[in-house]
């Protein structure tokens, strides 16, 4: 287990779980963090991105004064060695960095981008590991994602992945390789291995801010733009009807976890004297069901009306475009499995979400998504 004194280095911090995870570990310890983030401008990305991440956890005033411990050192993972020139590595070299959390990746999944996304996610983690090697750490803790599991159902274990059920996209396909880089590593015993896969990750459990624009987010911003082009084109007038495919009924929705309880639950894991597991599910025990969603959505988007049917043949030829715009999504609006936590006696009651609370974080980033695309006043009073 590393002390809380001891320097930490982070990749991704100016992501959203990694500038949430340095915001927390400044807070909390007295380590210096070292952060790997691409150039250029690399100090001063990352200061503003764990700023936001804290102003979004009502946190601004406790993190100033404890910025100057965070330094950002210039790195690639899509370049040997990580990019890294000597005078970088003499810096992580002299630093005696006992534990090391590589939050970065790529979030796309579109084909078109499949190169990239296995560049920065398999080889980015290989690079990250031998990094990890060549310093001597003592602890290794890797983000990556529950749907890892892919197309399977039911309950998924705290294991490595079963491979007979297929990855739904490039972007889980990746994360599988980069778990078995991991699991790979631990074998060799070099240093203590963490793989934790989060769900869907959302905002602060009390601010319900975030600075997050993937996942529940990207669903969201999807809708938003689509509502928009109906608008610009004529179609949207007083009131929209959208017929959405909904083929399994009660029993399926989405995982979705606050980042702010998934910190503390990988913190508290990466802290565990005596790991019984190399793979912890960051996830909710309590799904919200696609019907919260509906009124969660209608009640913001007053005029616009989502109606479940069970047949994709229902759908009306504007429904089917928007059916094909959130195709990304549908396997995770649509997830019926249940991710293992081993570590839980009990589902810890309290991250049941309500409809009013999802309101709050979908609110909370339209506000957001729209003061940044500057929409015209008329499109923000809904
Ligand atoms: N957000 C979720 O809901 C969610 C759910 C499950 C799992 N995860 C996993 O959690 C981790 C963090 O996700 P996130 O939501 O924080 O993602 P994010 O907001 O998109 O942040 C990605 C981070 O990776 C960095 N990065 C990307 N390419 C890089 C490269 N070539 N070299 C160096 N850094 C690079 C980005 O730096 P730049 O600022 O330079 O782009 C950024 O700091 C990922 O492993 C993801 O798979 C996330």
């Amino acid at each position: 287990m590393a002390q809380s004194s001891n320097p930490i280095l982070l990749t991704g911090a100016t992501g959203f779980i990694g500038s949430n995870l340095a915001a927390h570990l400044l807070l909390t310890t007295k380590a210096q963090v070292f952060c790997l983030v691409r150039a250029p401008n690399a100090q001063e990305r990352l200061i503003q991105a764990v700023r936001a991440a804290a102003r979004a956890a009502a946190l601004d005033d406790q993190i100033l004064p404890q910025l100057n411990r965070l330094t950002a050192i210039a790195a690639d993972l899509t370049q040997p060695q990580l990019g890294l020139g000597s005078a970088q590595w003499r810096v992580l070299q002299s630093a005696g960095v006992a534990q090391l959390w590589h939050c970065a990746a790529s979030l796309r999944f579109e084909p078109r981008h499949r190169a990239d996304i296995f560049e920065r996610n398999v080889m980015g983690t290989q690079r990250v590991l031998d990094l990890a090697a060549a310093l001597q750490i003592s602890q290794f803790n890797a983000m990556s994602t529950a749907y890892v599991a892919g197309k399977c159902s039911g309950l998924v274990a705290e294991q490595p992945v079963a491979h007979h059920a297929a990855p739904n996209n490039d972007y889980e396909a990746s994360k599988r390789q980069a778990e078995n880089r991991l699991l790979n590593a631990h074998q060799q015993g070099t240093f203590q291995v963490n793989i934790f896969r989060p769900s869907i990750v959302i905002g602060n459990s009390t601010t319900y801010d975030s600075t997050s624009d993937s996942g529940l987010y990207g669903f969201v911003a999807a809708v938003e733009q689509f509502r928009q082009q109906l608008r610009l084109n004529g179609s949207y007038v007083q009131h929209c009807l959208l017929r959405v495919h909904t083929p399994d009924g009660t029993t399926s929705g989405l995982n979705l976890m606050p980042i702010d309880r998934l910190l503390h639950e990988a913190i508290a894991l990466a802290q565990s004297p005596t790991p019984s597991q190399v793979v912890y599910h960051l996830s909710n025990p309590f799904l919200v069901s696609l019907e919260s969603l509906q009124h969660a959505l209608t009640s913001i988007y007053p005029d616009l009306e989502l109606q479940g049917v069970r047949e994709l043949s229902e759908l009306q030829p504007v429904d089917r475009l928007f059916h094909r715009r959130l195709r990304f999504y549908h396997p995770y609006l649509h997830d019926t499995k249940q991710f293992e936590r081993r570590r839980d006696a009990h589902p810890p009651a309290d991250l049941r979400l309500t409809v009013p609370q999802l309101e709050r974080y979908l609110q909370r980033f339209i506000t957001r998504f729209r003061w940044r695309n500057a929409a015209p006043p008329d499109e923000i009073a809904v």
